[in-house]
């Protein structure tokens, strides 16, 4: 028997509430396969933690979690209570920079029965790998003359190695998809970084001969995932331009609620962790209607991560299934709460 040892952090609001929605399907995924168990292991660490404490979480935080084979993630922020920089930098930028989760990858898919705001959306199904520790967000520049004659510089830094290990993992997870790779450049428009990220993916390119490629610059890439995103599989982006094509990701598929998110460790060296990309939603916290869907898929890409792939594809099943059979929270157009979907989907996973 497999155990894996996960850090739970659901953090606030609706973290609450879909954190152990996930976790409930996770074990009722184990119980159906066999020959492994899941072994949670909660940490209070909130903004409720830090009206305490003074601090997010322990400082030995990084210390604790360090030994898991992943991080448990729901959503962090109390903006009526901490600052939102506060709670953001005090927990989840702590993990994401001290534990090397250097890529942060996002996929996106059409689901029969949800509405897309696309009209007549075809079946996508696509994966946006995004360079999550420097490129255009870096913190080299500043500004000088303040006032009339200000001057600000913003540099974006693009190391070979970043890049390479960006684009390696993004032709490994073609290579187990559809063989397909598109690489988001500007290189007509920024005069040095893109040039060398084209000139870094044909090098990378060669490595793998059975990927078929294309770059795009990233202008045309954003209105071609609006117009025909059934032509894309996985993406390769930098930290800014992949920032802009996961939310065009999320906004085609109709609901922030069912966005998953991980942010990978690449050497192993420290847990990755998985996150849905929506946060803890205060305005709907406590009513027990939180869309826990996108807790339970960030649940299958954990899975996926671990190699348990077969496993991570019975979720995904179920999460389909309960969408199409039309059971489904208020964000998107259904009557049904946490609880009702959560145990749908447990329930689907059990008797497939
Ligand atoms: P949000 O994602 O929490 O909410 C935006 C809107 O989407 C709200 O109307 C909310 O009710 C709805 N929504 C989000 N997730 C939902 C779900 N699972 N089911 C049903 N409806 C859902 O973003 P907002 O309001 O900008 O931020 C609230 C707090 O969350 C802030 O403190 C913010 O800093 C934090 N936050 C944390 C994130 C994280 O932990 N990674 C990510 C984004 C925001
Ligand atoms: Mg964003």
């Amino acid at each position: 028997m497999k155990t894996y040892h996960i850090a739970a952090i659901p953090g606030d609001g609706i973290g609450k509430e879909v954190v152990p929605a996930a976790i409930r399907v996770l074990h009722a995924a184990a119980e159906r396969h066999g020959g492994i168990r899941f072994e949670f292991t909660a940490f209070p660490w909130s903004c409720d933690y830090y009206l305490d404490q003074g601090k997010m979480m322990p400082d030995n935080g990084l210390e604790i979690l360090k030994d898991y084979e992943a991080i448990f993630l729901g959503a962090v922020g109390n903006p009526r209570l901490v600052p939102d920089h506060v709670s953001l930098w005090g927990l989840l930028l702590k993990i994401r920079r001290g534990f090397e989760q250097v890529l942060n990858i996002r996929p996106a898919k059409y689901f029969k029965g949800l509405q897309s705001p696309l009209r007549d959306p075809k079946d996508f199904d696509f994966i946006v790998v995004r360079e999550n520790s420097e490129g255009e967000y870096s913190e080299v520049g500043g500004r000088i003359h303040r006032g009339e004659d200000e001057i600000a510089i913003q540099n974006a830094i693009f190391t070979r190695k970043g890049t390479e290990r960006a684009m390696r993992y993004a032709f490994e997870l073609a290579q187990k998809r559809v063989r397909r790779l598109t690489s988001a450049t500007k290189s007509n428009g920024i005069f040095h970084t893109m040039p060398f990220w084209d000139e870094v993916f044909s090098q990378v390119k060669a490595g793998y001969p059975d990927v078929a490629v294309n770059s795009m610059h990233i202008d045309a890439l954003s209105a071609f995932l609006v117009m025909k995103p059934e032509t894309f599989d996985v993406i390769v982006a930098s930290n800014l331009f992949g920032d802009i094509l996961t939310d065009i990701g999320g906004a085609i598929m109709g609901s922030i609620g069912i966005a998953p998110s991980a942010n990978i460790n690449l050497d192993g060296k420290y847990p990755s962790m998985f996150e849905p990309v929506h946060g803890s939603a205060p305005d709907i916290a406590g009513k027990g209607i939180a869309n826990p869907i996108g807790q339970i898929w960030t649940a299958k890409m954990m899975l996926d991560h671990f190699g348990e792939t077969e496993m991570g594809e019975t979720i995904m099943d179920a999460i389909e299934w309960t969408i199409e059979k039309g059971i489904k929270t208020p964000d998107i157009g259904g009557t049904a709460t946490t609880e009702e979907v959560t145990e749908a989907v447990c329930r689907r996973i059990l008797q497939t």
